[in-house]
């Protein structure tokens, strides 16, 4: 009986782990039992007006096409992102994940995707592996805060995936417009595209150990690929390769 027991919790547990459920309580008890004030009646489907018409209701790129262009401000882009509900990583987030560092910096760092500890604290790259980002960037004299050599950080995705998952191509397409116009009004001078999801969202192609060192375009900007921190510390062997791209980063702001 309590094996059985045992097994049951133990399935229920292995199937919420599946759902992607990560901590195993929340700020405030839920009562699952509640009974909701009334159950809403489901909509009746609609029928398409035009199958060759992309209605903005119905596409959540266009809807995050228009709601990035109208951003007027880096405050205004925050907002449109925090009302923007077409992406199910906010679900099952803590905190959007906006940006860190100083906005107008002559360098923005583009990561991935925010993890467990940037979900908690609402800041990209806080967790060991930002933690390694700022000694690299500490290497060549810049880092968030530097008063002589600020930069600027974002993520592709503003929402962590459950249990990191990888991004899936759907969420990147719909937060690129997103990113486009971050990148508009944060108006950096060049790019540094931090591992292989940050190249696929802004070069449109991975393999970051190809692509890392190499100057090439992106968003109109010169852009730096580099390996993803996050990389680095499970391949220190490569820190190499990373410190000669901050050497051609430093080397490229000093020349202009
Ligand atoms: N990895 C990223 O790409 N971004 C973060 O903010 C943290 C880890």
């Amino acid at each position: 009986m309590e094996s059985s027991s045992f097994q049951h919790d133990r399935a229920l547990l292995d199937w919420q782990i599946e759902l992607g459920a990560t901590e195993a309580i929340c700020d405030a008890p839920v009562n699952r039992y509640e009974v909701p004030a009334a159950v809403p009646k489901p909509a009746a489907p609609q029928a398409p007006t035009s199958p060759m018409v992309r209605t903005a209701a119905a596409d959540p790129v266009a809807v995050a096409e228009s709601m990035a262009a109208a951003a007027q401000s880096l405050a205004d882009l925050r907002d449109a992102l925090a009302a923007f509900d077409h992406c199910a990583l906010k679900k099952g987030a803590r905190n959007l994940v906006f940006s860190d560092g100083v906005p107008g910096a002559k360098v923005m760092l583009v990561g991935e995707a925010p993890g467990r500890d940037e979900d908690r604290e609402g800041r990209p790259f806080v967790g060991r592996a930002g933690q390694l980002l700022d000694r690299m960037l500490g290497a060549i004299d810049m880092g968030r805060t530097d008063a002589k050599a600020p930069v600027y950080i974002t993520n592709v995705l503003p929402w962590r995936p459950p249990q990191n998952r990888d991004p899936k191509p759907d969420e990147i397409a719909m937060m690129k417009p997103f990113l486009m116009r971050h990148i508009e009004l944060a108006a950096p001078q060049v790019l540094v595209i931090v591992g292989n999801w940050s190249c696929q969202a802004l070069l449109g192609k991975k393999g970051i150990t190809r692509l890392r060192g190499e100057w090439t375009q992106a968003a109109g900007l010169p852009a730096l690929p580099m390996f993803h921190p996050a990389y680095l510390l499970r391949s220190p062997e490569f820190k190499r390769e990373a410190w000669a791209d901050l050497l051609s980063l430093k080397a490229r702001l000093r020349d202009g």
